[in-house]
C-alpha cells in the first residue's frame, strides 16, 4: 500500500504526498486503520494532547446567498432570520470569556445586516477582554477585511466548501470560486490565521476533486481546516440527496493533518450530528479543536444551516459545555489554558 511508503517517508520527515497517492488513500477502506492512527500520532507529535474550545456565536443568520446545500439560503422563508443586538452579542462574548474560553468566533450568513464600522466597534469591544477573535462572516473586499484586523480580529474561517470549478457554479448560483480563492490569498496577505475547508459528500462530488482541494489547502498553506461531511437540509433544493459519508471527512481531515502537520483542526459538529461519538473519533483521528456553541439558544434555533445540529436544542450553555468536556476527558485529553494561535502561521 501506498500509506506504508508515506509512512515511511514520513518518519524521514520527507513526506509529501502528490495526488495520485491521495487518490488511492480515498478510493480504499484497506488502510483507514493505519490512516487514522497515523494522523492522531502527528496530531500528538505536532499539536500535543491540549484541546483548543472557540465560543462560536451566531450573530445574524440573514443571508443573500442562495448556496444549494444551506438551510440559511436566501431562498428558505421558513427560516426566522434575526440578527444579534450588540448588547447581546457582548453579553455572550462576556460569557465565553468568564467561562475560560481564550477565543470567541463570530459567524453570520453574508449580508450587509451589520455594517463594516459597526462590526469594527463591536470587535473592538469583545478585544477588551483579552481573547483571539475569529470571524466567520464570509466574503468580503480586502479593504474591508483589514478594517477587521485593525480593529482586533486575529483570524478568520472562509471554507472554499469545493475546489471544482463546475460542481462550486451548481452549489453557488451567483458566486465564484475565483473570488472565494482572492479573499483566502487577500486573508494571508493582511496577517489573519487563514481557516478553510470542505463539505464532503456533495451530489456529485468527486475524490478527485476532494484531492484537488486537500491539495489547495496546501498550496494555501491554510493555518486551520475545518472539513464537515454534507447533510441534507429538508428545505433546500439538496433535500433528496443522502448526507456525506462520515468516514470520507474523517479521512480527508487526517490527510489535511499529515500533510499540513502543526495546523489547528476542529472536530466538526456536523461530524457529531451524523453519529454520536463523532466529535470523538474525529479528536482521535487528527482533530485538537472543539467550537461549542455559544449562542443564546432562542437565537441558536434559527441558525439552522443543517438540521439536528448537534448541541443545537440544549438550551442551557453550563450544560452543553460540560457534555463536551466530559467527552474529552474521556480520551484523556486536556483543556488548552492558552487562546491556541495556529503554530502553522508563519512556518
Ligand atoms: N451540511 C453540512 N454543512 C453545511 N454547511 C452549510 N450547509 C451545510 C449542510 N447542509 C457548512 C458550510 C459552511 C459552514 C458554516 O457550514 O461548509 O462553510
Amino acid at each position: 500500500m501506498k500509506i506504508r511508503l508515506f509512512q515511511t517517508l514520513h518518519q524521514k520527515r520527507q513526506a509529501k504526498l502528490n495526488k495520485a497517492e491521495i487518490i488511492e488513500i480515498l478510493s480504499t477502506n484497506e488502510s483507514d486503520n493505519e490512516l487514522f492512527s497515523l494522523a492522531d500520532n502527528t496530531r500528538k507529535k505536532y499539536v500535543g494532547d491540549e484541546v483548543h474550545l472557540r465560543a462560536l456565536i451566531e450573530i445574524s443568520n440573514i443571508c443573500k446567498n442562495s448556496c444549494k446545500y444551506c438551510g440559511l439560503r436566501l431562498e428558505n422563508n421558513f427560516v426566522e432570520r434575526y440578527k444579534m443586538t450588540e448588547a447581546d452579542i457582548l453579553k455572550s462574548a462576556k460569557q465565553a470569556y468568564e467561562l475560560g474560553f481564550k477565543t470567541i468566533v463570530l459567524q453570520s450568513g453574508e449580508s450587509s445586516a451589520f455594517s463594516v464600522l459597526k462590526l469594527c466597534k463591536i470587535i473592538e469591544k469583545i478585544k477588551n477582554f483579552d481573547v483571539a477573535i475569529t470571524l466567520s462572516l464570509g466574503e468580503y473586499e480586502k479593504r474591508d477585511l483589514k478594517e477587521f484586523y485593525l480593529a482586533g480580529a486575529d483570524r478568520y474561517l472562509l471554507r472554499i466548501e469545493t475546489t471544482d470549478e463546475d460542481l462550486y457554479q451548481k452549489m453557488h448560483p451567483n458566486m465564484d470560486l475565483k473570488n472565494r480563492k482572492r479573499v483566502l490569498y487577500d486573508l494571508k496577505d493582511i496577517g489573519y490565521e487563514v481557516g478553510t475547508g470542505s463539505l464532503v459528500g456533495l451530489p456529485h462530488q468527486s475524490i478527485n476533486s476532494l484531492a484537488d482541494d486537500i491539495l489547495f489547502f496546501n498550496e494555501l498553506s491554510a493555518d486551520m481546516i475545518g472539513i464537515g461531511p454534507f447533510i441534507a437540509h429538508p428545505n433546500t433544493p439538496l433535500s433528496n440527496f443522502s448526507n456525506g459519508d462520515l468516514t470520507l471527512s474523517m479521512k480527508i481531515m487526517a490527510l489535511c493533518r499529515l500533510t499540513l502537520k502543526n495546523i489547528n483542526i476542529p472536530a466538526t459538529t456536523a461530524m457529531e450530528t451524523l453519529q454520536k461519538n463523532g466529535r470523538i473519533l474525529a479528536l482521535q483521528r487528527g482533530a485538537n479543536v472543539v467550537m461549542p456553541n455559544l449562542s443564546d439558544a432562542s437565537y441558536s434555533k434559527n441558525y439552522e444551516i443543517y438540521p439536528n445540529k448537534a448541541g443545537a436544542f440544549v438550551f442551557d450553555i453550563n450544560e452543553r459545555l460540560n457534555s463536551i468536556v466530559s467527552q474529552i476527558k474521556s480520551i484523556n485529553r486536556t483543556i488548552a489554558k492558552g487562546c491556541g494561535n495556529s503554530p502553522h502561521k508563519g512556518a
